[in-house]
């Protein structure tokens, strides 16, 4: 199959994707799918007919169907951990029930949702205050899925905050958690740590100074803090009592968790009833992916237009370009979301995969990028996919002239990118401005854009709860669809251990112990370094 693909790509070589507009008139319109409003156009690429119909068939050679099946129904699809992977059940609002090894999850699922609506309500209505009065300030400590989530999505649904400032801590560096507890109130401050295992070092160690930092400034850490995590005796240990813990089963992965009680932060900015609309569009976009066809499931073409990119054209990257300011952490979330998820290269069943699995996904929001890295994206080697991501209209009517503009850049950037300016089309301009000669060929072919550059475009009405809900629930889907067809487990995440541990070892090291011994040349000379220059 991927053979096939290949062969498909070698006869595209050269082909200009101009040219497949000009022989179909209708190819944006059948080559772009829309599920509840979200668009994915995807015309500006190389995918034809025959390549979307072998690019489809790989969805049954691989089972996806089956595949699917399983997942929303609880089966144990992370074979390696030998858990399921079900973070649809968390925003399964309408849904029947869902079973794992036996049991109905969905009463847990309600119950929970129930308690951190209460507590949100409690702590944006004042009920719950801190030592000096209402709580003006949350501060989420957490790291990977216990932060990226909500602190993207916290910003994307700015427009709906109407709750206590909000603010993520995640890294170790204390930098982070310095800077971002210097202009608040101990006193009025709540303190809320994500952390699934509640182990994580970063985590715990931001966790013990903001405890210490309350305790020194008249705040009362035994009441000001909260906990979200699967491990409560921990939680415990460190002084949060379970009527201030909330818990979530191992079967949601972190970096899937914003859709239960890791997006209690988001819940208690935006408000209940907002974060339920959020759960909400993720639901509309598990229907869509469940009911509809190959060619026409936004999550299914997503990702084999990925898989065209990355696995057949061989690109190695994908840049993610939001041209919406308040989706400017999106980039970052997908980054975990996608290369924790599928950067894999053992298949499940142990084998060594063949070929290149998850691409290097970067991005930064438009259009910013475009005063940036878009140079290289125009004129440089490398061709890099591009992913726009525009909403129709903003939530500022009075800046409408601004939305129009970003608009306009976003849709002239994609096509620039596809038709790019051709050496006749480069030395016509130059002579237009009056240039001659030789110096005017050399300047010509300095303004030559090579073109056929590959992009898609998600466009949706507003960024509201809802899309974002379809939005989020759509990138995953995406990755799992990709997992399945590469035949890799995209729910696990070895590949994060090995540097923990070794940073465990390292620690004593940089204490002046030099018993543990062994080091390799050039971390010696690192530690070296520090020490001499250290405090
Ligand atoms: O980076 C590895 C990882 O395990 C992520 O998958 C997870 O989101 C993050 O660390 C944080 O883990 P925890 O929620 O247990 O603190």
């Amino acid at each position: 199959m991927w053979r096939e693909l290949k062969a498909l790509h070698d006869q595209a070589q050269g082909r200009r994707i101009g040219e497949l507009f000009e022989k179909d008139r209708n190819r944006a319109d059948r080559f772009s799918i829309e599920a509840d409003g979200v668009r994915l156009d995807y015309s500006k690429t190389q995918i034809d007919d025959g390549i979307r119909k072998t690019l489809t068939a790989l969805c049954d050679r691989r089972d996806l169907a089956a595949r699917r099946a399983a997942m929303f129904a609880g089966a144990l699809i992370n074979e390696t951990e030998h858990r399921a992977a079900l973070h649809s059940a968390l925003r399964n609002l309408d849904g029947g029930p869902v079973v794992v090894e036996g049991v109905d999850v969905m009463p847990q699922v309600r119950a929970c949702l129930g308690r951190m609506q209460t507590f949100a309500a409690a702590v944006r209505s004042g009920a719950l205050t801190g030592c000096g009065g209402p709580v003006t300030d949350v501060v989420n400590i957490g790291i990977g899925g216990s932060d990226l989530g909500p602190a993207m999505a916290t910003l994307a649904l700015a427009p709906y905050h109407d709750g206590p400032r909000l603010h993520y801590v995640s890294n170790v560096d204390g930098a982070h958690i310095a800077d971002t507890l210097k202009a608040l109130d101990p006193k009025t401050t709540w303190v809320n740590v994500s952390s699934k295992t509640f182990t994580t070092v970063e985590t715990m160690t931001n966790a013990h100074t903001a405890r210490d930092w309350m305790a020194r400034g008249g705040g009362d850490p035994a009441r000001q803090f909260s906990a979200i995590t699967n491990a409560m005796e921990r939680a415990g240990d460190f002084g949060i009592p379970p009527e201030r813990a909330f818990g979530f089963a191992d079967w949601v992965g972190g970096r899937y968790s914003i859709w239960g009680p890791i997006g209690l932060p988001l819940m208690i900015a935006v408000g209940p009833e907002t974060f339920i609309e959020f759960l909400r569009g993720g639901q509309a976009m598990d229907d869509h992916f469940r009911a509809a066809p190959w060619g026409e499931n936004l999550p299914v073409l997503m990702a084999l237009t990925g898989l065209w990119h990355s696995r057949v054209c061989g690109y190695p990257t994908r840049a993610v370009l939001p041209y919406d300011q308040r989706l400017a952490r999106l980039p970052a979330y997908l980054q975990q979301l996608e290369m924790e998820s599928n950067g894999k290269s053992v298949a499940m069943d142990g084998s060594p995969v063949m070929g290149r699995t998850g691409p290097i996904v970067w991005g930064e929001p438009g259009t910013n990028g475009q005063h940036a890295f878009f140079q290289l994206l125009h004129q440089g080697t490398d061709v890099v996919p591009c992913e726009f991501l525009i909403a129709a209209r903003g939530h500022e009517p009075d800046l409408a002239h601004h939305h129009r503009l970003l608009i306009a850049s976003c849709l002239a950037q994609s096509k620039a990118l596809m038709l790019g300016r051709s050496p006749e089309q480069a030395r016509a301009k130059m002579a237009a401005q009056g240039g001659e000669g030789a110096e005017l060929d050399r300047q010509a072919r300095h303004r030559v854009f090579a073109g056929n550059r590959p992009s898609v475009t998600l466009s949706y009405p507003q960024l509201t709860p809802f899309v974002l809900g379809q939005i989020i629930a759509l990138y995953e889907h995406r990755v799992f669809v990709e997992g399945v067809i590469l035949g890799i487990n995209s729910f696990d995440q070895f590949g994060v251990e090995l540097g923990k541990e070794m940073a465990t070892s390292l620690g004593p090291v940089l204490d002046g112990d030099d018993s543990t011994g062994g080091l390799d040349g050039s971390t010696a000379a690192l530690v070296a370094f520090v020490r001499r220059n250290g405090a």
